[in-house]
């Protein structure tokens, strides 16, 4: 083992999630999208996951409005899409045009769209909020999941595909390529 150094504080948390959250709201011209690394589980049950939004983006004022947002998860072949919907912003161009992504009405949301390019949709229904500093924390409640069928075991679950998703370290993209073991793996 190598001596440790104390650093700087952090958020430091390895790996994280990068996904693409699409939405949209009454006043608004155009249904938007944002690369959000800012995400986790916060509750299994209800369902619920939050995402942290910086205040001045586009999307944040789409968010407060609508009390709604979908979350996508994208493949590694969209990590290009991904990355231009986290580097302009829906005030100067219609993500979903530019990126020739295909808006699908939601079953339980009135104002948040689908990507239907992406294998995974979980519709969220803002429940909480919580300004944090930087990000505003906004805790969504999944109230519908969409799901190709080649992501769905035959008992009815989500199969998280470890050939397909991929994470964010530290502005880079990773490939999830290898399993160590089964939850339980510990026990003797
Ligand atoms: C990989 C990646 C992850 C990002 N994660 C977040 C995030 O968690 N929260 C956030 O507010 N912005 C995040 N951003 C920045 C926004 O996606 C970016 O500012 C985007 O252009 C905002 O779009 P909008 O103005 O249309 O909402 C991320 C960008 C990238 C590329």
């Amino acid at each position: 083992m190598s001596e440790k150094l104390i650093l700087e504080p952090g958020p430091h948390l390895y790996p994280v999630p990068a996904v693409m959250v699409s939405c949209a709201a009454e006043n608004v011209s155009s249904s938007n999208i944002i690369a959000i690394a800012w995400a986790g589980v916060l509750c299994s049950s209800p369902p619920t996951i939050g995402i942290g939004v910086t205040p001045a983006r586009h999307s944040h004022r789409i968010i407060a409005d609508s009390e709604e947002f979908v979350i996508n998860l994208p493949t590694r072949e969209q990590v290009d899409v991904l990355d231009y919907c986290g580097t302009v912003s829906g005030r100067d161009v219609d993500k979903f045009a530019e990126s020739r992504l295909t808006e699908v009405a939601a079953q339980k949301l009135q104002w948040a769209p689908l990507i239907e390019e992406c294998p995974v949709n979980l519709e969220c229904r803002v429940v909480r909020r919580l300004d944090m500093g930087s990000h505003e924390l906004f805790a969504g409640e999944v109230v519908a999941v969409h799901a190709e069928e080649d992501w769905v075991d035959d008992a009815g679950n989500l199969l998280p595909r470890a050939d397909q998703l991929f994470a964010f370290l530290r502005g880079r993209y990773h490939a999830l390529d290898e399993e160590l073991g089964r939850r339980g793996l510990s026990s003797r």
